[in-house]
């Protein structure tokens, strides 16, 4: 049994819905939490700066005694999964290939939808991927910019008129489109899946790549016998993570976030 801690990141609170599954599978898993709060959305930036901020947040984990690392960043695994691999000598885990691997196992229709940040949409990483192992699939993507600055500021809820008219506009093209999978290629969708669900109707299967990435990362060790303490750490605003990380994290806790300065 390997008694070292897994590593997770994202830009920011979006991470935290692999840590929920995480938790659910592993529960006795030591892990280490980075949100690079101070930088958040990582979606809207070029290839350049995706990259320098993931060596980074990487390079931050990296002081932890670590087995893994779980890129709970769809942007980060679209962009520099390959890299980030190439020069760790530990397994790191992205999202977009387990999230593809279930939507091909989800899929009737072959009509399947992704959404994703901007930068993650325009990376073309999840067309490559779906269409090198089966190039039938009808895919249709859609960024979708507002979402992650809508999902940080806790506007999930149905019946929250901004955040169902944004849904309206981005997924209605998916919608008329027929998909029967739809790709949650960004770890902050989840939050809203009540609200995408409610809009493209029960016959549409969400795949929630964050859990994915955990569900695959669950098949690559032995049960741990720790004691499954999860560290969190940020970039800026501690006292806003904590407010919003029960939201993300479906339980009632005190993450007690702690501020650091990666750069
Ligand atoms: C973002 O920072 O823009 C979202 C992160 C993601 O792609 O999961």
């Amino acid at each position: 049994m390997d008694k070292r801690a897994i590593g997770v990141f994202d830009s920011g609170l979006g991470g935290l819905t692999a840590v929920r599954r995480l938790h659910a599978l592993m529960p006795q898993e030591n892990i280490i939490y980075f949100g690079d709060t101070g930088r958040v959305p990582y979606g809207t930036r070029g290839r350049d700066i995706i990259t320098k901020y993931a060596r980074q947040d990487v390079a931050f984990l990296r002081q932890f005694d670590l087995k893994s690392i779980i890129i709970a960043c769809n942007t980060v695994s679209a962009i520099a999964l390959d890299l980030l691999s190439k020069e760790n000598d530990i397994p790191i885990i992205g999202t977009v290939e387990p999230a593809c691997r279930r939507a091909m196992t989800m899929t009737q229709t072959g009509r399947v939808g992704v959404i994703g940040t901007a930068a993650t949409i325009r990376s073309g990483a999840y067309e490559k991927y779906l269409h090198k192992k089966d190039g039938t699939l009808d895919l249709f993507t859609q960024a979708c910019p507002l979402f992650v600055p809508l999902v940080e500021n806790g506007r999930v809820h149905r019946g929250d008129v901004v955040i169902e008219t944004v849904v309206k506009e981005y997924l209605t093209p998916l919608k008329d489109a027929g998909v029967d999978t739809l790709i949650l290629g960004c770890t902050h969708y989840p939050l809203l899946e009540e609200v995408i669900g409610d809009f493209m109707g029960p016959d549409v299967t969400l795949i929630d790549s964050g859990a994915e990435a955990a569900n695959l990362a669950s098949t690559q060790f032995d049960p741990n016998e720790g004691t499954g303490t999860t560290q969190y750490f940020v970039s800026d605003d501690p006292q806003g993570f904590n407010q919003l990380a029960e939201l993300f994290l479906q339980e009632k806790v005190d993450v007690g976030a702690e501020l650091v300065d990666i750069s």
